[in-house]
């Protein structure tokens, strides 16, 4: 779906900020923010890197490039965002751990539900998906147009996902390549094993987003839901979530409030 097509804010997330009443992140509802960095003003940055945890401040200010590290600061900023939007408390307070194949997965508050985050960022774009309980994965990825699709797809991807790719016309081959690694990256890193989890062991039907497993993978395609946007002309976007019924999940895709983040971090 494209996100001039979709409805400004009709979901869940328009019942927020929570104020102390219970979160609006349940099993039953999935957020996902994104934020475009030209959307963001010189003079935000300041404010956006105050959300970040201290250790996450001492990283942004490794990166070499001033543009890795802005998408860096802007993909944690709107983390805790959402986090605090949805749940509560300082945004600086959340904390994390690291899982097996580097998945950060976050500490909840004790006694309450386990909620679940993942981070996406690529050129001049970050996004972040919450839910609770279950796995769930985002991926983003720029439109670069001279990417080596087929070399690539042969290397990497199944063997339908393949075929679709070389009957697709030419100048909707680099849409279709990045359609099925954004779902293939979302899904990987739903399930925390990011690049280790070879990418041709399932596939993707892009008419119904359902996703095949071969016999390698004790997975099943029932519990799984997608979603596949595209952000503007530069950007596509997927997300993966996994649910025990896939009809009682709520999806609220919405671009990151920024007005609101500026509030939070003159707060
Ligand atoms: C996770 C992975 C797929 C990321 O792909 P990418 O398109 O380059 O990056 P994205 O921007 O979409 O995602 C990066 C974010 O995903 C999260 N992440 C890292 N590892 C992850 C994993 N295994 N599963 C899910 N999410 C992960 C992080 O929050 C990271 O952002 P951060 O470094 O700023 O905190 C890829 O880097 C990978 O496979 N890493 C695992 C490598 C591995 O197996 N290492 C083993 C040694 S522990």
């Amino acid at each position: 779906m494209s996100v001039d097509e979709m409805p400004a804010s009709g979901g869940f997330l328009a019942e927020g900020p929570v104020a102390g009443g219970p979160a609006l992140i349940t099993p039953e509802r999935a957020a996902l923010w994104w934020l475009p960095l030209e959307a963001v003003e010189e003079a935000d940055w300041a404010g956006l890197e105050t959300l970040l945890s201290e250790e996450e401040q001492v990283r942004s200010k490794r990166f070499h490039f001033e543009r890795d590290r802005q998408v860096y600061v802007a993909a944690h900023a709107i983390c805790r965002g959402l986090l605090t939007y949805c749940i509560g408390g300082a945004p600086q307070d959340w904390r994390f751990s690291v899982e097996a194949h580097g998945k950060p997965e976050l500490v909840s508050p004790p006694g309450g539900p386990r909620f679940r985050v993942n981070i996406s960022h690529t050129r001049d774009l970050a996004a972040v998906a919450l839910t609770a309980h279950h796995d769930i994965g985002v991926d983003v990825e720029w439109l670069q147009r001279n990417a080596p699709t087929e070399k690539l797809a042969r290397r990497v991807f199944a063997e339908r996902e393949q075929e679709t790719l070389a009957a697709t016309p030419d100048d909707l081959k680099i849409d279709t390549f990045l359609t099925f690694w954004t779902l293939k990256e979302a899904y990987v890193k739903a399930i925390g094993k990011g690049l280790s989890q070879p990418l041709g062991a399932f596939s993707f039907d892009l008419e119904t987003l359902r996703i095949h497993f071969d016999d390698r993978l004790a997975d099943d395609p029932e519990t799984w839901h997608f979603e596949r946007y595209r952000l503007g002309p530069d950007h596509l976007m997927a997300l993966a979530v996994k649910h025990p019924d896939r009809s009682r999940l709520a999806v609220d895709t919405t671009k990151a409030p920024l007005d609101w983040l500026r509030t939070l971090a003159a707060a």
